[in-house]
């Protein structure tokens, strides 16, 4: 019998989470793909340092050719992080025709077009749903689930250390330093955690849902981004007093041909749904003309949510591959036309 054979590029928070869920749920993955997932290799910095799961050291190495040159992997899944590497290791699979899932916002976010791109041209899928919102699956909602409607704003709480801080400074009067120690230890905060609290993690992850939900290709440039470094407990106490917690929101909005996008702290009203929207998790909020009002919840960072969407893209190409239609299904309705931030 056939089976999927993959390669994992990294074996932290998230690649530990996909080892367990791949392995956990074979006998039901199995049954939903047609054939066996076998994770292969797995690509990691240090052999030698202690795992938190077992495994037979041969699916181990530190040279990534192990992967990307080894004919039998149909699939890589990155998970290692950073850009140069990662985006050179994604187009080096793509050239080879291996289907790639990514859980990288920095890259997709500025080097997306480019990847996708070369995938279509070497028919293989891209997929990259824990991108965005962790366990949320609001990549696919937004392409496919509003196919038929016109979005024209998308707010959200899309980076689950600053949302764990802010609750946890709110609720427990805890402070920014010992929360932002907690988060990373959860392994739910960046390698460098300035990517999460000066706000540019959840600018990569709202230029990724601008570009998906707005038809077009948002480039960083055009998000205005300030975090959440400079707001004090006083800050926090001051805002529940008047009726208003302290989020970072992301706000993305489409005016005719123009395009408006902003992450900064905001002062949400405690009425407001977003406003109880605490601790790790992340919400999205999307408004399609047709549809009207409509909001999406749940875990948005940490290893088993953030598996779960990896290997849910996992088991979509893998019967893409089994139905022998692979290389039509990416995320990427890029077109010709860029929209114009307000600003320009
Ligand atoms: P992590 O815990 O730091 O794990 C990174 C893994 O990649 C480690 O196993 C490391 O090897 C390996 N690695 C890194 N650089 C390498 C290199 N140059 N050569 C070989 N191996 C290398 O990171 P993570 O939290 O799992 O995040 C991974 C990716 O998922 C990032 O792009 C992140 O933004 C994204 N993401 C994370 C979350 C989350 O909640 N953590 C959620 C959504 C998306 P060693 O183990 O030997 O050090
Ligand atoms: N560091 C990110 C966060 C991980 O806290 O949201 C999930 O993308």
């Amino acid at each position: 019998m056939k089976s999927i054979k993959v390669g994992l590029l990294g074996l932290g928070t998230v690649g530990t989470g996909v080892v367990r869920i791949v392995e956990g749920h074979q006998e039901d993955l199995q049954r939903k793909v047609g054939c066996p997932i076998e994770i292969e290799q797995i690509l990691v910095k240090d052999k030698r340092k202690q795992r938190s799961i077992p495994l037979p050291t041969a699916k181990l190495t530190e040279d990534p050719a192990d992967i990307i040159d080894n004919p039998d992997i149909d699939i890589v899944i990155e998970v290692m992080g950073g850009i140069a590497q990662a985006k050179e290791l994604m187009l080096q699979a793509i050239a080879r025709g291996k289907h790639v899932v990514t859980a990288n916002k920095d890259l997709m976010a500025q080097h997306g077009a480019e990847i996708l791109a070369q995938a279509a041209e070497k028919q293989c899928d891209v997929l990259y749903e824990a991108s965005v919102a962790g366990g949320i699956p609001i990549l696919r909602t937004l392409v496919n689930g509003f196919s038929s409607d016109r979005i024209t704003k998308i707010m959200g709480i899309v980076n689950g250390t600053t949302n764990y801080i802010l609750s946890k400074m709110s609720q427990e009067g805890a402070s920014y330093e010992e929360v932002l120690r907690e988060a990373q230890q959860l392994g739910y905060a960046e390698a460098d955690p300035t990517s999460d609290v000066e706000g540019m993690d959840a600018a990569y992850k709202m230029a990724i849902l601008g570009t998906l939900g707005f038809h077009t290709h948002v480039a960083m440039e055009d998000v205005s981004v300030k975090g959440i470094s400079q707001v004090s407990k006083e800050d926090i106490l001051y805002g529940q007093r008047l009726g208003y917690e302290i989020k970072l929101l992301g706000i993305a909005e489409r005016k005719n041909d123009a395009i408006s996008l902003s992450v900064q702290p905001t002062m949400v009203k405690q009425t407001h749904p977003l406003a109880s929207v605490n601790g790790v998790f992340n919400a999205v909020y999307v408004y399609g003309e047709a549809v009207g009002e409509t909001m999406f919840y749940g875990p948005g960072a940490g290893e088993m949510p953030t598996a779960t969407s990896v290997v849910s893209d996992l088991v979509a190409i893998a019967r893409n591959i089994m139905l022998g239609v692979s290389g039509k299904t990416s995320l990427a309705p890029y077109n010709e036309k860029k929209l114009m931030s307000d600003e320009q």
